[in-house]
Protein backbone atom coordinates (compact mmCIF):
# COMPACT_ATOMS: atom_id res chain seq x y z
CA UNK A 1 0.00 0.00 0.00
CA UNK A 2 3.62 2.35 0.36
CA UNK A 3 2.31 3.49 3.88
CA UNK A 4 5.66 3.20 6.25
CA UNK A 5 5.65 0.25 8.07
CA UNK A 6 4.35 0.50 11.90
CA UNK A 7 7.87 0.46 14.25
CA UNK A 8 7.26 -2.33 17.12
CA UNK A 9 9.38 -3.17 20.35
CA UNK A 10 9.06 -6.11 22.10
CA UNK A 11 10.00 -6.64 25.57
CA UNK A 12 10.65 -9.70 27.00
CA UNK A 13 12.32 -11.12 30.15
CA UNK A 14 12.33 -15.15 29.09
CA UNK A 15 11.38 -17.13 26.86
CA UNK A 16 9.57 -15.22 24.22
CA UNK A 17 7.26 -17.96 22.47
CA UNK A 18 4.69 -14.36 22.39
CA UNK A 19 7.39 -12.38 20.52
CA UNK A 20 8.18 -16.01 18.76
CA UNK A 21 4.06 -15.71 17.34
CA UNK A 22 4.11 -12.49 16.26
CA UNK A 23 7.22 -12.35 14.67
CA UNK A 24 6.33 -15.93 12.63
CA UNK A 25 3.00 -13.88 12.04
CA UNK A 26 4.88 -10.60 10.20
CA UNK A 27 7.02 -12.79 8.36
CA UNK A 28 4.02 -14.70 6.98
CA UNK A 29 1.98 -11.46 6.29
CA UNK A 30 -0.94 -12.44 8.58
CA UNK A 31 0.30 -9.10 10.00
CA UNK A 32 1.24 -6.08 7.72
CA UNK A 33 1.50 -3.04 7.76
CA UNK A 34 4.40 -3.50 10.92
CA UNK A 35 8.07 -4.22 11.41
CA UNK A 36 9.71 -5.51 14.89
CA UNK A 37 12.71 -2.96 14.80
CA UNK A 38 14.15 -3.83 18.24
CA UNK A 39 13.63 -7.01 21.30
CA UNK A 40 14.93 -5.50 24.48
CA UNK A 41 15.21 -8.25 27.34
CA UNK A 42 16.40 -6.93 30.76
CA UNK A 43 18.16 -10.10 31.24
CA UNK A 44 21.06 -11.09 29.26
CA UNK A 45 20.09 -14.70 29.73
CA UNK A 46 16.40 -14.71 28.27
CA UNK A 47 15.80 -17.45 25.52
CA UNK A 48 14.24 -14.46 23.44
CA UNK A 49 17.51 -13.22 22.20
CA UNK A 50 18.02 -16.57 20.58
CA UNK A 51 15.18 -16.46 18.98
CA UNK A 52 15.78 -12.71 17.51
CA UNK A 53 19.22 -13.83 16.49
CA UNK A 54 17.68 -16.51 14.45
CA UNK A 55 15.25 -14.14 12.74
CA UNK A 56 18.33 -10.98 12.26
CA UNK A 57 16.04 -8.84 14.55
CA UNK A 58 17.98 -6.36 16.32
CA UNK A 59 18.20 -7.02 20.21
CA UNK A 60 18.96 -5.03 23.37
CA UNK A 61 19.69 -5.85 26.83
CA UNK A 62 19.01 -3.54 29.04
CA UNK A 63 19.61 -4.63 32.87
CA UNK A 64 17.68 -3.58 35.38
CA UNK A 65 21.01 -3.94 37.87
CA UNK A 66 22.60 -1.40 36.42
CA UNK A 67 20.15 1.39 37.60
CA UNK A 68 19.35 2.68 40.99
CA UNK A 69 15.54 2.68 40.64
CA UNK A 70 12.81 2.30 38.59
CA UNK A 71 12.32 5.64 37.40
CA UNK A 72 16.00 5.51 36.06
CA UNK A 73 15.84 2.35 34.42
CA UNK A 74 12.42 3.42 32.43
CA UNK A 75 14.34 6.56 31.81
CA UNK A 76 16.65 5.17 30.19
CA UNK A 77 14.28 2.43 28.48
CA UNK A 78 12.35 5.57 26.68
CA UNK A 79 14.74 6.83 25.71
CA UNK A 80 16.10 3.88 23.72
CA UNK A 81 12.36 3.31 22.35
CA UNK A 82 12.44 6.79 20.75
CA UNK A 83 15.83 6.53 19.78
CA UNK A 84 13.92 3.48 17.94
CA UNK A 85 11.31 5.73 16.63
CA UNK A 86 8.69 3.08 17.90
CA UNK A 87 4.88 3.10 17.84
CA UNK A 88 3.66 0.06 19.61
CA UNK A 89 5.19 -1.38 22.56
CA UNK A 90 4.63 -5.03 23.33
CA UNK A 91 5.63 -6.52 26.76
CA UNK A 92 5.93 -10.31 25.78
CA UNK A 93 6.33 -11.66 29.52
CA UNK A 94 8.54 -8.32 30.76
CA UNK A 95 8.56 -9.43 34.22
CA UNK A 96 8.61 -5.73 35.21
CA UNK A 97 6.07 -2.89 36.32
CA UNK A 98 5.97 0.37 34.50
CA UNK A 99 6.40 4.04 36.05
CA UNK A 100 4.68 6.81 34.62
CA UNK A 101 7.63 7.84 32.82
CA UNK A 102 6.60 4.90 30.55
CA UNK A 103 2.95 4.61 30.58
CA UNK A 104 3.16 8.59 29.64
CA UNK A 105 5.88 8.39 26.89
CA UNK A 106 3.69 6.00 24.92
CA UNK A 107 -0.60 6.30 25.71
CA UNK A 108 -2.30 3.44 24.68
CA UNK A 109 0.68 2.14 22.81
CA UNK A 110 1.73 -0.08 25.03
CA UNK A 111 -0.05 -3.57 25.23
CA UNK A 112 0.75 -6.80 27.39
CA UNK A 113 -0.87 -9.76 27.67
CA UNK A 114 -2.11 -11.45 30.52
CA UNK A 115 -2.40 -15.27 31.16
CA UNK A 116 -6.58 -14.84 32.62
CA UNK A 117 -9.71 -13.19 32.18
CA UNK A 118 -8.78 -9.53 33.11
CA UNK A 119 -10.19 -8.29 35.83
CA UNK A 120 -10.22 -11.54 37.54
CA UNK A 121 -6.48 -13.13 38.48
CA UNK A 122 -4.10 -9.91 38.01
CA UNK A 123 -0.49 -10.32 38.98
CA UNK A 124 1.57 -13.00 39.10
CA UNK A 125 0.68 -16.50 38.68
CA UNK A 126 -2.48 -15.90 37.03
CA UNK A 127 -3.49 -19.33 35.56
CA UNK A 128 -2.56 -20.70 39.37
CA UNK A 129 -4.92 -18.27 40.68
CA UNK A 130 -8.03 -19.32 38.08
CA UNK A 131 -6.86 -23.03 38.81
CA UNK A 132 -6.40 -23.14 42.63
CA UNK A 133 -9.90 -21.09 42.56
CA UNK A 134 -11.72 -23.50 41.38
CA UNK A 135 -13.02 -21.10 38.42
CA UNK A 136 -14.87 -23.00 35.19
CA UNK A 137 -13.23 -20.83 32.61
CA UNK A 138 -10.31 -18.56 32.59
CA UNK A 139 -7.92 -17.35 29.48
CA UNK A 140 -6.29 -14.59 28.54
CA UNK A 141 -6.28 -10.73 27.59
CA UNK A 142 -4.61 -8.19 25.91
CA UNK A 143 -4.93 -4.77 26.78
CA UNK A 144 -3.67 -1.45 26.64
CA UNK A 145 -1.27 -0.74 29.65
CA UNK A 146 -2.28 2.30 31.45
CA UNK A 147 -0.84 2.96 35.30
CA UNK A 148 -2.38 0.45 37.16
CA UNK A 149 -1.69 -3.12 37.11
CA UNK A 150 -2.82 -5.30 34.87
CA UNK A 151 -6.25 -2.91 34.41
CA UNK A 152 -5.31 -1.43 31.24
CA UNK A 153 -8.84 -0.78 28.23
CA UNK A 154 -9.13 -4.26 27.38
CA UNK A 155 -8.48 -5.08 23.57
CA UNK A 156 -9.62 -8.83 22.97
CA UNK A 157 -9.85 -11.77 25.72
CA UNK A 158 -10.00 -15.56 24.74
CA UNK A 159 -11.93 -18.52 27.08
CA UNK A 160 -10.11 -21.38 28.01
CA UNK A 161 -12.21 -23.74 29.84
CA UNK A 162 -10.79 -25.46 33.13
CA UNK A 163 -11.32 -29.15 32.65
CA UNK A 164 -11.84 -31.82 35.49
CA UNK A 165 -8.81 -33.56 33.93
CA UNK A 166 -6.45 -30.77 33.95
CA UNK A 167 -3.19 -30.43 35.94
CA UNK A 168 -2.12 -26.80 36.46
CA UNK A 169 0.60 -27.49 33.40
CA UNK A 170 -2.04 -28.77 31.23
CA UNK A 171 -4.10 -25.67 32.22
CA UNK A 172 -1.46 -23.27 31.18
CA UNK A 173 -0.06 -24.79 27.99
CA UNK A 174 -3.56 -24.13 27.06
CA UNK A 175 -3.43 -20.77 27.54
CA UNK A 176 -0.49 -20.17 26.23
CA UNK A 177 -1.93 -21.56 22.72
CA UNK A 178 -4.53 -18.70 22.99
CA UNK A 179 -2.27 -16.24 23.95
CA UNK A 180 0.03 -16.21 20.96
CA UNK A 181 -3.53 -16.46 18.64
CA UNK A 182 -4.50 -13.70 20.78
CA UNK A 183 -1.87 -11.54 20.64
CA UNK A 184 -1.16 -11.90 17.25
CA UNK A 185 -4.67 -10.89 16.51
CA UNK A 186 -4.59 -7.79 18.66
CA UNK A 187 -1.33 -6.43 16.81
CA UNK A 188 -2.43 -7.26 13.68
CA UNK A 189 -5.91 -4.83 14.59
CA UNK A 190 -3.44 -2.15 15.90
CA UNK A 191 -1.64 -2.25 13.14
CA UNK A 192 -4.01 -1.54 10.43
CA UNK A 193 -4.89 1.30 12.25
CA UNK A 194 -8.22 -0.13 13.92
CA UNK A 195 -8.33 0.52 17.41
CA UNK A 196 -9.50 3.27 19.63
CA UNK A 197 -9.63 3.63 23.01
CA UNK A 198 -12.96 5.89 24.15
CA UNK A 199 -12.21 6.00 27.64
CA UNK A 200 -12.18 2.35 29.26
CA UNK A 201 -13.60 0.79 25.94
CA UNK A 202 -11.14 -0.25 22.99
CA UNK A 203 -13.64 0.30 19.82
CA UNK A 204 -12.50 -1.79 17.03
CA UNK A 205 -13.56 -0.54 13.70
CA UNK A 206 -14.78 -2.18 10.30
C1 LIG B 1 2.85 -15.41 29.27
O1 LIG B 1 2.18 -16.36 30.03
C2 LIG B 1 2.19 -14.07 29.40
O2 LIG B 1 0.82 -14.16 29.59
C3 LIG B 1 2.86 -13.47 30.59
O3 LIG B 1 4.20 -13.91 30.50
C4 LIG B 1 4.25 -15.13 29.78
C5 LIG B 1 5.25 -14.97 28.67
O4 LIG B 1 5.45 -16.16 27.95
N1 LIG B 1 2.71 -12.03 30.60
P1 LIG B 1 6.44 -16.17 26.71
O5 LIG B 1 7.80 -15.66 27.23
O6 LIG B 1 5.90 -15.32 25.64
O7 LIG B 1 6.53 -17.62 26.32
Amino acid sequence: MGTTPLKLAVLVSGNGSNFQAIVDAIEAERITNASIVCLISNKADAFALERAKKHTIKSIVLDHKGYPNRQAYDTALVELLQQHKVDLVILAGFMRLLSPTMIEAFPNAIMNIHPALLPAFPGLDAQQQAFEYGARYTGCTVHFVDKGTDTGPIILQSVVPILGSDTLETLTQRIHGEEHRTYVEAVRLFCAGRLHVEGRKVIISE
